[in-house]
């Protein structure tokens, strides 16, 4: 069974990254050319020539088309050949496939599957990477594990109080009983600590923003969209100000925003952001927010890529599930619901084959 189903928006890039270059990317098992037109839309291209195969992020751009750095085939934004050389008839048949395409919430979205089938209105929200009313920044990083060991990272945040004991993590997140919905495309995990010691982290954001020491009210609220997207709504609030019952007025918030593309079985981009709704001019915040988020997720790196070795090295191990993992199971369910969908015995499929990364 496939690890990730092939109909679904997938980010392959963080906006910035595509320019008026060729930028190679694999995203579900499939190589992809990507680079911007002249008026600023992302092209997404197969990275292999129709001719030879040689990859067309090998080539050049002229203008909005892609020219093949071997023998020189050209192909305009749709995938089609437009020029041979030495030849005055284009083979019908010359053309890569081009990928459905869209650029939102600061993320250039790809979609492996059936062109037919890419609604932009399923593209995951992520609006707080952009909205005024919250100051975002993030990064990409390309993990050596399988993406669904990302998303149970994210879906257990137990994980805080032992991989991120010097900044998030706490006894208290490991033991504050939690509240586990799903809906179709949907899982959260909702966690309250109420009246705690801050972590070292949100005592420092609490003290920035407010001015405030002393216990705090903190949640965790976690949300899945299937097949790879989690948002985590995160903060503090004085103890006993009402964030519980709604009045976040007097904390902290913040969103981690986390959408993981396969690559490949094994390996996956990992798109990250933090936004705040506190100091939102103050920019060196943004930077230092950055960097520390980035500083917490090389320890959770060290740790997936290290289970992804062990899980290699025993084909067909079965897991043992304990309660903290129910937002996880759930994840994956969902994911494992999308795949089936996308199954050969199944008389809906309008799957595109694919071509194997090798
Ligand atoms: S391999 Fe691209 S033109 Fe020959
Ligand atoms: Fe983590």
């Amino acid at each position: 069974m496939n690890t990730h189903p092939l109909n679904a928006w997938y980010a392959a890039a963080y906006d910035v990254e595509v320019q008026r270059q060729l930028t190679s990317r694999t995203v579900a098992n499939q190589k992809m050319v990507l680079y911007r037109q002249l008026d600023g839309q992302v092209v997404a291209l197969e990275d292999a020539c129709w001719h030879r195969l040689l990859p067309l992020s090998m080539g050049r751009l002229d203008g909005d088309e892609l020219v093949c750095g071997y023998h020189g085939l050209v192909y305009n934004a749709q995938g089609q050949c437009t020029h041979m050389p030495s030849q005055e008839t284009i083979n019908p048949s010359a053309c890569v496939r081009a990928y459905p395409v869209a650029e939102k919430h600061r993320f250039v979205w790809v979609w492996p599957g059936d062109p037919l089938l890419a609604d932009p209105a399923l593209i995951p929200d992520l609006h707080w990477n952009h909205d005024p009313a919250w100051a975002a920044d993030g990064k990409l990083i390309t993990v050596a594990c399988d993406y669904r060991l990302v998303l149970d990272n994210l879906m257990d945040l137990t994980h805080e109080t032992f991989v991120h004991g010097s900044s998030i993590g706490n006894r208290e997140v490991a033991e504050a009983p939690f509240v586990t919905t799903h809906g179709d495309r949907f899982a959260t995990v909702t966690r309250w600590m109420e009246n705690i010691e801050p972590p070292p982290f949100w005592a420092s954001q609490l003290y920035q923003a407010r001015g405030y020491r002393g216990k705090v009210d903190r949640w965790q609220i976690i949300r899945f969209e299937a097949p790879c997207t989690v948002t985590i709504d995160v903060g503090v609030a004085p103890a006993g100000s009402g964030a519980p019952q709604g009045d976040r007025s007097q904390g902290v918030n913040g969103f981690v925003l986390n959408t993981i593309s396969p690559q490949t079985d094994t390996t996956c981009h990992y798109f990250w952001a933090f936004a705040r709704n506190y100091c939102l001019t103050e920019q060196r915040l943004t930077h230092q927010l950055r960097e520390g988020v980035a500083g917490i997720f090389r320890e959770d790196e060290a740790v997936l890529e290290a289970q992804q070795q062990a899980i290699n090295a025993r084909p067909g191990h079965r897991f043992y599930n304990l309660n903290i993992d129910a937002g996880a199971m759930w994840a994956r369910k969902l994911i494992d619901r999308l795949v089936a969908a996308e199954t050969p015995d199944d008389p809906q499929r309008r799957v595109i084959p694919l071509r194997s990364v090798a």
